[in-house]
């Protein structure tokens, strides 16, 4: 068995941890202190966005902790009524300012909504900010083959990541190929299955069993075996840790197959096709 990598490496230079949180949808003063807790348990990855309403939080959280600035990646995405280049690039700031950071580490934009068609546009933004450095890194979410290819071929920008849904019931195979093939990161949504988290399906206890672990964290190392990075949510603390937990035991091939066939086609947890839905 090969060493395992403790990060992350995006074809941008530049390092994500193993394993990110979630923060939708934590809000007000109880979101604050989930996500206090969450950097105590040692994430250094909070993923939120302009729709999560709770950019503010996130920015209150990261100032509470203590932590450094420059130990805590922020990511946030630029909503769907904001593709317009301008538009796009005052969302970011409008982002920055509630973060309260100068520079957003990780922008991406939340979905594509082809029947607006202005994606291209956000596009365009992010690597405009990102050579300004308003941003670092910038990357995409619930974007198909066809709309990587389209914004590729139209600035010649590679996102460094796609955030998509994925999750056993819904593993992603295709477009994880797609993403080796391209140099992009998978990085998973609802990594766990949110309410319909397979942890009782017959794969993921077997293993559990195996490696007297939990199925959460059977899932969550599922998704490390497969190169993708999980953003588990979780406000509860105990939960949170846990989750982290998933770097001292490995899976097996056969274990990673028949979590993976717990996939079914029409496995979307809310039917998200990001080639229909329209999310502003
Ligand atoms: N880009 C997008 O379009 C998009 C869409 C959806 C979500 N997201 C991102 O993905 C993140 C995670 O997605 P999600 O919240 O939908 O799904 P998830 O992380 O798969 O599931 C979260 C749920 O699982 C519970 N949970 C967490 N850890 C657990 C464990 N070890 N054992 C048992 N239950 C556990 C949590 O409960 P407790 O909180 O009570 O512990 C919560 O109810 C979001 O917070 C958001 O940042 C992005």
């Amino acid at each position: 068995m090969t060493a395992e990598s403790t990060t992350h490496r995006l074809a941008d230079g530049t390092s994500l941890p193993l394993v990110g949180f979630g923060t939708y949808p934590l809000r007000g003063e109880e979101g604050v202190a989930a996500m206090v807790s969450a950097l105590q348990a040692g994430y250094r990855y909070l993923d939120t966005a302009v729709n999560y309403e709770n950019e503010a939080e996130v920015g209150e959280a990261l100032r509470r902790s203590g932590l450094p600035r420059e130990q805590v990646t922020v990511a946030t995405k630029v909503p769907g009524r904001d593709h317009e280049r301008e538009r796009a690039l005052e969302s970011l700031r409008g982002s920055a300012a509630r973060l309260g950071v100068e520079q957003i580490d990780v922008a991406l934009i939340h979905w594509p909504n082809p029947g607006r068609g202005l994606y291209p546009q956000a596009w365009q933004a992010l690597v405009e900010a990102q050579r300004e450095g308003l941003v670092r890194t910038i990357g995409v979410s619930n974007f198909t083959e066809d709309h990587l290819t389209r914004v590729i071929e139209e600035t010649g920008v590679t996102p460094a990541l796609n955030q998509v849904e994925m999750h056993p019931l819904f593993p992603q195979e295709r477009m994880r190929a797609v993403h080796a093939r391209l140099g992009i990161l998978t990085q998973a949504w609802s990594p766990l299955g949110k309410r319909q988290a397979p942890f009782d399906a017959e794969p993921v206890l077997a293993a559990a069993r195996a490696h007297d672990v939990t199925p959460g964290q059977v899932i969550l190392r599922w998704h490390l075996e497969l190169g993708s990075m999980p953003l588990p949510k979780s406000a509860t603390p105990h939960r949170q840790r846990e989750n982290l937990e998933v770097t001292g035991f490995r899976l097996t091939a056969e274990e990673v197959a028949a979590v993976s066939a717990l996939g079914r086609a029409d496995g979307r947890l809310f039917g998200g096709d990001p080639d229909t839905h329209e999310e502003m």
